[in-house]
């Protein structure tokens, strides 16, 4: 299948691409190699595939991509603290790049699948917790007092019980909190009645595996405790540490493309997650025991205005459609994180 992947360089795209070329796809990658992800040229690009460097906001499709068949969109400016310093550049790459990309699409008549990775971060705080007392239901937000009081879990309104998260599902209406979410959701709107052909919209939770930047300034939470580990000093986490995230392996992230790709069945619209909730002070006693590194974590207490005390996603859907359950962050952070390449390779070709 001819295939156009972009962002085929990046963390994710560059997995995407070693699995496509390797079952034989005829790949297109374009990537702009923005400095903000990449300070050199990766060192994990393939020879077997042919790169084009360029930027979604300028480049123009020649004859050759005529007969693409199908889109995987990854290319993304990632970051909420870089969307929130540069809006103009964020929103510029992420919608403007993914409106002229929707608008090539419309002349490649051979397209069957266009699959669109997007975010849990369209979801902003709209969760939803239930108080584990009465059952009643209640929405994410916490009194600034009870948390300057050191009281994080969300309680509920009618009779002051602890609540947990319940997992959102694709059904949760977007609302996102900040610039990043919110182009990520104005891509999302970019294919709003798109007639070219099936459109997936993937949305991820936070991803790890091998190739995740763990020192880069937009660091994901899970990429910076690993990277904190990795260099042997104490994680520093904010409230009590046991505020719970879903991270899904990126393999998993991997096969749910692939199978986009391959059936003419799949959703339009689909949480990709693990389903599981890993509190933060258990994933650095994970990490740790995978880097051979005890790193216990200074949990200093304070919180962060707009942070979420809990994260988690709906995997039902996605277990379904991959026809087993995603593999949970105990079970995989061995393979993401392992110091050992060589026996990181062998396990992921094993895990195929
Ligand atoms: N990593 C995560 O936890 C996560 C979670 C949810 C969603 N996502 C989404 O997954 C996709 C890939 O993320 P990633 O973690 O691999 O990020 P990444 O930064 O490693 O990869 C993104 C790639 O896109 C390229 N790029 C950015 N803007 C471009 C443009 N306008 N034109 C061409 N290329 C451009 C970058 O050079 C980079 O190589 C993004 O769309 C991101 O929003 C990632
Ligand atoms: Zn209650």
């Amino acid at each position: 299948m001819k295939v156009l992947v972009t962002g085929g360089a990046g963390f994710i795209g560059s997995h995407v691409v070693d699995r496509l070329a390797e079952r034989g796809d005829d790949l297109h990658v374009i990537d702009s190699l923005d400095a903000g992800a990449h300070q050199r040229l990766p060192g994990y690009l393939r020879r077997d595939v042919r790169y084009r460097v360029a930027d979604l906001r300028h480049w123009l499709p020649d004859e050759s991509f005529n007969d693409v068949e199908a889109v995987i969109h990854l290319a993304a400016l990632g970051g909420v603290g870089r969307a929130g310093k540069e809006p103009a550049n964020v929103i510029g790459a992420n919608v403007m790049g993914t409106a002229r990309l929707v608008q090539f699409c419309r002349a490649w008549p051979l397209l069957k699948r266009f699959v669109l990775i997007s975010s849990f971060s369209v979801y902003g705080s709209n969760y939803t917790f239930q108080c584990v007392k009465c059952g009643a239901r209640t929405a994410a937000t916490r009194d600034p007092e009870d948390l300057a009081a050191g009281r994080f879990e969300v309680v509920c309104g009618a009779c002051g019980g602890e609540c947990s998260v319940l997992p959102i599902g694709v059904d949760a209406r977007p609302d996102p909190l900040e610039t990043y979410g919110a182009s990520k959701y104005m891509q999302e709107l970019c294919l709003r009645g798109f007639q070219g052909c099936p459109v997936t919209i993937l949305r991820l939770s936070s991803v790890y595996g091998d190739r995740l930047r763990l020192d880069d300034g937009e660091a994901t939470i899970i990429a910076k405790l690993a990277g904190w580990i990795r260099a042997g000093e104490r994680p520093v986490l904010f409230e009590d540490g046991a505020q719970l995230r879903d991270w899904v392996f990126v393999q998993d992230v991997v096969d749910t493309i692939e199978k986009a790709l391959d059936r003419q069945d799949a959703p339009n619209l689909l949480n990709v997650c693990s389903g599981v909730g890993t509190s933060l002070v258990e994933a650095c006693a994970t990490v740790g025991e995978v880097y051979g590194k005890a790193c216990a974590p200074r949990v200093v207490g304070g919180f962060r205005p707009g942070d979420m005390r809990h994260c988690l996603g709906d995997a039902g859907p996605l277990s379904r459609f991959l026809g087993r359950p995603p593999v949970t962050f105990q079970d995989a952070a061995g393979l993401a994180f392992s110091p050992d390449q060589k026996r990181l390779k062998t396990l992921s070709t094993a895990g195929d």
